[in-house]
């Protein structure tokens, strides 16, 4: 990992460059087993963040509708795993590995999509660290780590994505957002005073929420639909376990809600509870902070 002491564009160009490496190293070393192949006219979905809780369930659920599915994560043993897993039952999934708290492994990820791929149909951006360690951590790009990871990197994703996305319309969009929204602040937008890792979980699960009400007013009328939701309540994850709450919820009742924007007839713009539309966070209403928010989005990924 490189640490970014700076915030130049040449030295952020560097940095960029080192982790496109590191990632592309990571992509290749992958046995040629889970490699299999794309079939022609198949379906292709990409399920950030895939490597385990409510990532890997959606993930197979797809593999299950005949999607190849993109499954992503850090970990590169449990993402094979679920590879197998789907190879087992019949479908076709790779995975690739990206840190989203580095952006240029992120671009690095979104470039061997591009590479590999000619059609999305389904991108759900669900990689998520939960609020505990209660610890501002930052990363090598020098910003707030759940900022990036749970909200810039998706962001970026996203826009690299699109012309794959229209192209493959009719297709889909889920932000896998949460119940926990705080405003952003946008003279602290990287939480320098008054941190706590609720504080910083819940601001970027609402950018996500901002994001997703945005982007459904710019692809009107393209047939590509977006919408956000909170999965559901302490669902039996590893998040759930690191922040040592006893879980109310089952994976697969987050995955039935995810599911429901994937298939069915929800419009654009919306934020669910569960399966039920539901108000989000009155910032997400604010088409001024909205406004304030791609911009600084477009700012912090666009040169990295
Ligand atoms: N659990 C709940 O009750 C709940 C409630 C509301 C919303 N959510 C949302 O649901 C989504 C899935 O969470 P989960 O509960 O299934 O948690 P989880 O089991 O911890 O899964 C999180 C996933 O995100 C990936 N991830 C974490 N940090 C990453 C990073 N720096 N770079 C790339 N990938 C990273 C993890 O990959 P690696 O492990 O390979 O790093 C893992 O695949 C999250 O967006 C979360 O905010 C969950």
């Amino acid at each position: 990992m490189v640490l970014v002491t700076g915030r130049s564009g040449r030295f952020r160009r560097a940095v960029a460059v080192s982790a496109s490496c590191c990632a592309a190293l990571a992509m290749s070393a992958l046995p040629a087993a889970s490699q299999s192949a794309l079939q022609a006219g198949q379906r292709v979905a990409v399920v950030t963040g895939s490597t385990s809780g409510l990532g890997q369930e959606l993930a197979v659920r797809l593999a299950a509708m005949d999607m190849y599915v993109v499954v992503h994560g850090r970990n590169a043993e449990r993402g094979k795993e679920v590879v197998a897993e789907i190879e087992a039952a019949g479908g076709r999934a790779r995975f690739y590995q990206a840190d989203f708290g580095s952006l240029g492994q992120t671009r690095a990820f979104g470039e061997a999509v591009l590479r590999d791929f000619d059609r999305l149909d389904v991108l759900i951006n669900n990689a998520g660290f939960g609020s505990s360690p209660d610890e501002r951590m930052v990363t090598e790009d020098g910003l707030e780590f759940r900022m990036q990871v749970n909200y810039l990197s998706h962001f970026m994703l996203t826009q690299m994505w699109m012309p794959l996305l229209r192209s493959s319309a009719p297709s889909r969009i889920v932000n896998v957002s949460s119940g926990a929204q705080q405003p952003i602040d946008f003279d602290d937008v990287m939480i320098e005073r008054s941190f706590s890792g609720g504080r910083a979980y819940a601001q970027s699960k609402l950018a996500q929420i901002l994001f997703t009400v945005d982007l459904a007013e710019r692809l009107q009328g393209t047939g590509v639909v977006v919408n956000s939701l909170h999965p559901a309540t302490y669902m039996d994850t590893r998040m759930v376990a690191r922040a040592g709450v006893a879980p109310r919820a089952t994976v697969d009742e987050g995955a039935d809600a995810v599911m429901q924007l994937v298939t069915d007839d929800v419009g654009s713009g919306g934020y669910f509870n569960g399966l039920r539309p539901a108000r989000a966070n009155a910032q997400a209403y604010d088409a001024e902070a909205r406004r304030r928010l791609w911009a600084l989005s477009e700012e912090l990924t666009g040169d990295r």
